[in-house]
């Protein structure tokens, strides 16, 4: 049984290690004395990051099928993995190039699957090991103009649960943190979409927080919102069609439509 990790030097592997999230993301662990391994694709921010830090940083693109695999080598022993990584591919379906399509399943999916499978067998064997992925409200709540993002997200919480127990009788433990929109930096904070009146937002340390806790206390899924977004996930999950009408109203089609205008040119 898992009974949560200590993350003092802890060899840990954070995916997204470049954005707004893993930034905080890098911070904080790095506090915690995790002994950490940056990755993305931007090598200068990776490099700065990591030199702030004092951890190593590899680059590599979890886009391309042999990434995973090479980025594990090229790691060694990891004791903690933090699938933090995405490309958000917004947009109505008709209007999303398949090329992106690919990319946000590989990047989103398929890298936290493989890289998953990839350190199971060693954390099994030390007895010892941890596991998170960063999934999102949306991995509750199917917003229109988000489908390949919502089919992901939906997807990495179907797989953390499925794992989590596969693996509940060994010291492996999983988790899924699922932030609502988080302010300040990131992929919300950077489309500058504006919200309705009365969603909050929280900070991308509340999300770094939250990582903590699923690690020390090997919580299965923790979610970072305010307690509306977090009823309003609930509600999605139980009456899909009552949120999908009741998000209508709220204006979620202006949101999913300024997401896609503004992240029109991430792949
Ligand atoms: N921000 C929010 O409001 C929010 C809300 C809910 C959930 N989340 C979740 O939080 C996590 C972090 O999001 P964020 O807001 O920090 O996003 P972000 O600032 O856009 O960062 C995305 C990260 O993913 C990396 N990435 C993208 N494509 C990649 C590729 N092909 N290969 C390797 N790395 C790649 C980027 O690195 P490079 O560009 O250097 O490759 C970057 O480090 C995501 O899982 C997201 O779904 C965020």
């Amino acid at each position: 049984m898992a009974q949560g990790l200590e993350i003092k030097g802890a060899r840990t592997l954070l995916t997204g290690a470049s954005g707004g999230i893993g930034g905080a993301l890098a911070r904080r662990l790095a506090q915690e004395g995790a002994e950490l391994i940056l990755t993305g694709r931007r090598k200068d921010l990776l490099d700065s990051l990591a030199s702030e830090l004092g951890a190593e940083a590899i680059v590599s693109d979890l886009a391309l099928a042999q990434a995973p695999e090479q980025l594990l080598a090229a790691s060694g022993r990891v004791d903690i993995l933090i699938a933090n990584a995405v490309l958000p591919a917004s947009g109505r379906l008709a209007t999303v190039d398949p090329a992106r399509i690919d990319a946000a399943i590989a990047v989103n999916l398929r890298a936290p699957i493989a890289l998953a499978r990839g350190v199971i067998t060693q954390m099994s064997e030390r007895n010892s090991g941890h596991i998170v992925f960063i999934g999102s409200l949306q991995s509750k709540a199917a917003t229109g103009g988000a489908s390949i993002y919502c089919a992901t997200k939906f997807g990495l919480r179907g797989f953390s649960l499925a794992l989590r127990a596969e693996l509940a009788r060994t010291a492996v433990g999983v988790s899924l943190v699922l932030p609502g929109f988080v302010a300040d930096a990131g992929m919300y904070a950077d489309a500058g979409v504006k919200l309705p009146r009365g969603v909050g937002t929280r900070r991308p340390d509340q999300v770094a927080a939250a990582v903590v806790r699923a690690i020390r206390d090997d919580v299965g899924e923790i979610e970072v919102a305010p307690l509306a977004l977090r009823a309003g996930a609930a509600i999605a999950s139980l009456a899909p069609e009552l949120s999908a009408r009741g998000m209508r109203l709220l204006g979620g089609e202006r949101i999913a439509r300024d997401f896609e205008r503004a992240q029109s040119n991430k792949l």
